[in-house]
């Protein structure tokens, strides 16, 4: 149950456990894992080997039937799976055919009812039947399956989603990330694609592939501390991740930058220096809020280092035969690591021979291995699931890969470059005091709690702020936020401004700050309330604004590191006024395995 409650942020549509003892014991209901700890109150739940799972709908609705575990039709196997079974279709009819009844909707019950005809038509071992299913398989999963009649045997298997196996003392832990392991041991193996596990009371760990070559386990130790997945006081994940970016975009920083001397330099990019340098194009595909982050970038690039960037949503660039050549750079940004759209991008630009580099969170997670190099954002784990000190690192990361290539490339002067480097320096204390802002911001949350839509506005690097804002309005809060570019809200959304609209306009000094201010004479115009993240002594905004919150001055470039923080409160703030569930939005899931 702790385990599953560590593992919920990536889905909690229903859950489900199922125990050896010595029958195979399910209990499994819609909702969250704290129902099904309540369900499970007072029942038998003793037994050594088990699992349990936490769901994010796919096929089928999330009610108690379609909830994982699922079992065979003989009883003697149960199966918990993340991903998606593209060819269940034709596997389910065939498995009718042959006399199957299905009970569920989800494609993953296809799959425990092949193992079980294999292993009735062929009289073999468990991971033997397991491996000639998988070969029929097309689609994405991470598997465990327990049988009754091999009550000392976990078989895991993975091919899209990820799987870490937990190695302690006398015990073993199977999960799709390593935050339900590490209380209990630091030594993890991370499953690659298309590898399955035996794992065996008293023995050591075997790995093959489904095409049935052995491999050698690789034992790795992760550091990775308890409090960093804790809530340390805060009532909300959310709220401690806002609070934790001092920090986190220094650990971004740290090693990488040194002001004093003018350094700026990613190790994790070393080898791949010169491609970067010769790039005639750089494409940065992402989601969701690491989208945002590369909008930043795009501009950072193109004005530091000179070179043309295109940005994709990854879910769009996998599937449209985009133009790719050699001395293309794809960059891919993702926190978790895992999302599978960003993975297929990933996939197909190596199949262009583009030299992709990533920027992720999680320390070994799928995309850091599946790309040619890349820079960790150190930001810690992140739990909730609207992403906020991601954002920030992610910022700070292509921040310093642009001015490594521009000082590289000779495309910024030293006198300039010293400048921003001395700045970024400032950029954790300059946080510091935007969260003190804290309670202001609460006070214009209560205003506008019950708005059922708002706008979101700005130019320039604030115009991805104004997209990230309204994201975090929306996923949260379930409030309707747009974002858009200050100066396009004449082409459509004007036309829904009125008394009741409030407009977030980030209206800070330096850039387009003039036009922004015209901007916002034409929302008043139309009676908008106007909500202005503005410089530090900014009188003009001020006076035109219904609300004013004052962020420190700092570059241009730099602003999306703090303008962004304001934005991130409020949206947070309203979500707890409406008694919304912060860190698990309903529908929504932190990691993204399906596509
Ligand atoms: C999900 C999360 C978002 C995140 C997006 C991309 O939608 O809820 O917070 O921005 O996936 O995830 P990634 O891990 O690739 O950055």
């Amino acid at each position: 149950m702790k385990g599953l409650h560590r593992l919920e942020y990536r889905g909690y549509d229903s859950a489900g456990i199922c125990l050896v003892n010595p029958e195979l014991t399910i209990y499994k209901c819609k909702g969250k894992v704290s129902e099904l700890e309540h369900f499970v109150k007072g029942q038998d739940v003793s037994g050594t080997v088990g699992m349990a799972h936490t769901r994010w709908a796919t096929h089928g609705e999330p009610n108690q039937i379609n909830a994982h575990p699922h079992i065979s039709q003989n009883k003697s196997l149960a199966i918990i799976h993340n991903g998606i079974i593209e060819n269940y279709a034709s596997l389910r009819s065939e498995l009718m055919n042959r006399g199957y009844k299905f009970v569920s909707e989800t494609d993953t019950e296809v799959l425990i009812h092949l193992v079980e005809d294999i292993q009735i038509n062929e009289d073999i071992e468990l991971e033997e039947a397991v491996r000639i299913a998988l070969n029929q398989v097309i689609g994405a999963y991470a598997i465990v399956i327990l049988s009754k009649d091999n009550p000392n045997k976990i078989i895991a298997a993975r091919k899209g989603s990820p799987l870490v196996i937990g190695i302690g003392k006398g015990e073993f832990f199977v999960a799709s990330d390593a935050t339900p392991i590490i209380e209990y041991t630091n030594n993890v193996v991370f499953m690659d694609d298309e590898e399955i596990a035996t794992i065996e009371r008293d023995k050591p760990l075997k790995i093959k592939t489904i095409k049935n070559k052995k491999k050698t386990p690789y034992i790795q130790k992760l550091e990775l501390s308890l409090s960093a997945i804790e809530k340390g006081g805060f009532d909300h994940f959310m709220l401690k991740e806002i609070y934790e970016q001092p920090r986190s975009v220094k650990d971004s920083m740290r090693g990488r930058l040194n002001a004093d001397m003018g350094i700026v330099h990613l190790g994790g990019i070393r080898e791949y220096e010169q491609k970067l340098l010769n790039a005639k194009r750089i494409i940065i595909t992402a989601c969701g809020t690491s989208w945002h982050a590369a909008l930043v970038g795009e501009y950072l690039i193109e004005e530091l280092a000179r070179i043309p960037v295109e940005v994709e949503y990854s879910s769009e660039f996998r599937y449209r035969n985009p133009v790719l050549y050699e001395d293309d750079v794809v960059i891919a940004i993702s926190q978790s690591g895992e999302t599978a759209d960003t993975l297929a991008a990933i996939e197909l630009a190596k199949s262009k021979a583009a030299t992709v580099l990533g920027i992720c969170n999680v320390v070994g997670s799928s995309i850091a291995r599946a790309t040619h190099a890349g820079v960790y954002t150190h930001a810690g784990p992140e739990i909730g699931v609207a992403s906020t000190k991601s954002f920030t690192s992610q910022v700070m990361i292509l921040t310093l890969m642009a001015l490594q290539i521009a000082q590289e490339k000779g495309t910024i002067a030293r006198s300039r470059f010293h400048q921003i480097l001395t700045e970024l320096n400032t950029i954790p204390k300059k946080i510091e005091r935007i969260l003190l802002l804290n309670d202001q911001i609460q006070e214009i949350a209560r205003i506008y709690k019950d708005v059922t839509n708002s706008l979101y506005l700005g130019r320039g690097y604030n115009f991805p702020v104004a997209l990230e804002g309204a994201l975090k309005m929306k996923e949260i809060s379930y409030v309707h936020a747009e974002g858009y570019p200050a100066a396009e809200m004449k082409h459509g959304p004007i036309a829904l401004i009125d008394d009741q609209m409030p407009v977030v306009v980030i209206a800070t000094k330096k850039g387009s700050y003039e036009k922004v201010i015209s901007n916002i004479q034409e929302v008043k115009a139309r009676k908008g309330k106007i909500i202005a993240i503005i410089t530090e002594g900014d009188v003009t905004v001020k006076k035109l604004a219904d609300h004013s919150i004052e962020i420190p001055e700092t570059e241009e470039m730099l602003v999306p590191l703090l303008a962004t923080i304001p934005l991130q409160l409020l949206s947070y703030h309203i979500a707890v006024m409406r008694n919304c569930n912060v860190d698990q939005p309903r529908n929504l899931a932190k990691s993204v395995t399906v596509e």
